[in-house]
């Protein structure tokens, strides 16, 4: 029997449950993915947590972005085929053997790139494209942003390097060598980082962008950064009247560009660690320590 992966009422990784469940059925513009990997997320734990602006009924499924193979295709469905391999985003339940998405949240996973890096490539990827967009950023611009090594921060800092743009990436000291071989200027963050941004940018930075919350934030504003030059994906935009630019509807056109510039490794999606769907618990615990580099997947 499939598996999937549910939380019958809110809390940590303990209550997430492994139950069997018969194979989806696609329906019209739907397929069914045997799923091959799935990246985890801050807001799947968000989630499980309960948080109320997430609106999950319970039992919750849980895991957002995934890759795998087409294994049935339902009505009315246009672009893809059973033996497809692709990769993209869901609003909820990617942790699981088989998942039915609209052909709309899946693109092509170019055959050379492993399952884990697909896998935990859509929402994160995604993410710091619309973020990084939003900023109408040019070559020779420069830029901080927070936690810089993680899920998104890590792809975020590529495409902006690939686009001209110099970067300065705050990070632990464990991740500040893997932030050089890609191009970023590691920074401690901590109260340290606004003197080191100065001194690394003298004439001041372009734009800011927070992956870690209110303290990064406040640092930008106290570096002088105009809040409209500030796009936030993990703090409380209203409060500090910065952006919340990112991720909107799936866009396969970026997904896209996203997985062709990681098959010519323009592009590198650090995973970190890699686990059996059956300790899915052991999975989150490592995300939820807070200090990764890129991404924690799941492999059914
Ligand atoms: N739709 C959306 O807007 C959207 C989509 C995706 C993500 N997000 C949000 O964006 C945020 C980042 O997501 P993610 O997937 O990149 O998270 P993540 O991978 O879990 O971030 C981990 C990173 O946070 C860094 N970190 C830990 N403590 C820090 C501190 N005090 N200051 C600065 N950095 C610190 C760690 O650096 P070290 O390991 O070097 O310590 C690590 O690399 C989350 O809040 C997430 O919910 C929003």
């Amino acid at each position: 029997m499939p598996r999937v992966v549910r939380f019958p009422r809110f809390g940590g990784p303990e209550v997430l449950e492994i139950a069997d469940e018969p194979s989806p059925e696609p329906g019209p513009g739907q397929v069914r993915v045997a799923v091959r990997a799935a990246g985890l997320n801050p807001v799947d734990y968000k989630r499980r947590r309960g948080g109320s602006a997430y609106g999950v009924t319970l039992p919750g499924r849980i895991g957002r972005e995934l890759a795998g193979v087409v294994d049935a295709v339902g009505p009315d469905v246009d672009a893809l085929q059973v033996g497809e391999e692709v990769f993209g985003s869901v609003p909820d339940g990617a942790l699981a053997d088989y998942v039915v998405a609209g052909e709309t949240m899946l693109a092509v996973k170019p055959a050379p790139i492993p399952w884990p890096v697909a896998g935990g490539l859509a929402l994160a990827g995604q993410t710091a494209w619309d973020a990084l967009e939003s900023q109408g950023l040019r070559a020779g611009d420069v830029i901080v942003v927070s936690a810089a090594a993680g899920g998104v921060g890590s792809l975020l800092c590529q495409l902006a390097l690939s686009r001209g743009i110099h970067v300065i990436g705050s990070a632990s000291a464990g991740n500040a060598d893997w932030l050089r071989s890609v191009g970023v200027h590691p920074v401690p963050y901590g109260h340290e980082l606004p003197a080191r941004v100065r001194e690394l940018a003298p004439s001041g930075v372009t734009a800011a962008f927070d992956l870690h919350g209110d303290e990064s934030i406040q640092q930008f504003l106290d570096l002088g950064i105009p809040p409209e030059r500030i796009n936030t994906n993990a703090g409380d935009a209203e409060r500090f009247g910065v952006r919340r630019a990112g991720r909107g509807a799936p866009d396969l056109g970026t997904l896209g560009t996203l997985a062709a510039f990681a098959e010519i490794g323009a592009l590198r999606v650090p995973v970190t660690a890699i686990f059996p769907l059956d300790q899915v618990a052991d999975a989150y615990r490592r995300l939820e320590e807070g200090h990764l580099r890129g991404k924690v997947v799941v492999v059914p």
